[in-house]
């Protein structure tokens, strides 16, 4: 029997628009695996942090980059990049982190680095990829592709909910404004605001919008775990 080709579904979307939550609760519902791309980014950005090399200088960025030791491994349901061996779960969630990771995720060399991490996930399996740039530049060719947002006040209300004090503004301006793929809606993604959705809302709604395309290309719905 021959095994169905493993498929991505894109979901990009400024901080705050709910991406992580939403992406955990539809591969939950599929079973299916998480790739949190920010994570990813965080990442580089906390081994900087923690190598004393500043994330403005892009050369030295990159040349950290070039020889820092990763691996990907799948555990509980997400694929994760590990440095050393090591994933640093509390610390790329720092507001250090959180303030050094825009700055190395608008470098060119190591969006390509990222890119060619990111398309090596699909090893694993179907995957649910969350990020700013997945549905238009590390998957475009997949059909099923999400945008997610939220009002500023809603997203500001999320933030502070979970305690973080951050300028996710200044964050989101400087993501939507770098030349190298910055975060907009790819062609073909369906924009939902989710301002006033559940996630169950919202993942339901993707679950029907999934299944409405792969309908037009002939193939057998998804369907949700019970
Ligand atoms: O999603 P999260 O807020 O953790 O992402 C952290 C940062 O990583 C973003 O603000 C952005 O600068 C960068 N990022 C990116 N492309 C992605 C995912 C994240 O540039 N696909």
């Amino acid at each position: 029997m021959s095994h169905p080709k493993p498929f991505v579904i894109a979901i990009d979307g400024p901080s705050a628009s709910g991406k992580g939550v939403t992406s955990r609760r539809l591969a939950a519902m599929l079973g299916l695996l998480t790739v949190d791309t920010g994570a990813m980014y965080r990442t580089l950005a906390w081994h900087c942090l923690r190598m004393k090399v500043d994330v403005n200088d892009d050369k030295k960025v990159v040349a950290l980059c070039r020889k820092w030791k990763t691996s990907l491994v799948v555990a509980e349901g997400h694929v994760r990049l590990l440095v050393d061996g090591y994933y640093p779960a509390q610390e790329i969630r720092t507001s250090e982190a959180s303030a050094a990771v825009a700055h190395v995720a608008q470098i060119r060399v190591v969006r390509d680095w990222m890119k060619a991490k990111q398309r090596e996930c699909i090893q694993f399996g179907s995957l649910v990829m969350e990020g700013r740039d997945i549905g238009s530049n590390i998957f475009p060719e997949t059909d099923y592709k999400f945008f997610l947002d939220a009002s500023p006040e809603v997203r500001k209300l999320r933030r502070e909910r979970e305690g973080v004090k951050e300028d996710v503004h200044a964050r989101d301006k400087r993501d939507s404004s770098r030349a190298h793929s910055p975060l907009m809606p790819s062609l073909g993604a369906l924009i939902v605001d989710n301002s006033h959705h559940t996630v169950q809302e919202t993942c339901d709604l993707m679950l029907q919008e999934i299944n409405k395309r792969r309908k037009a290309n002939g193939l057998k719905p998804l369907k949700a775990a019970a």
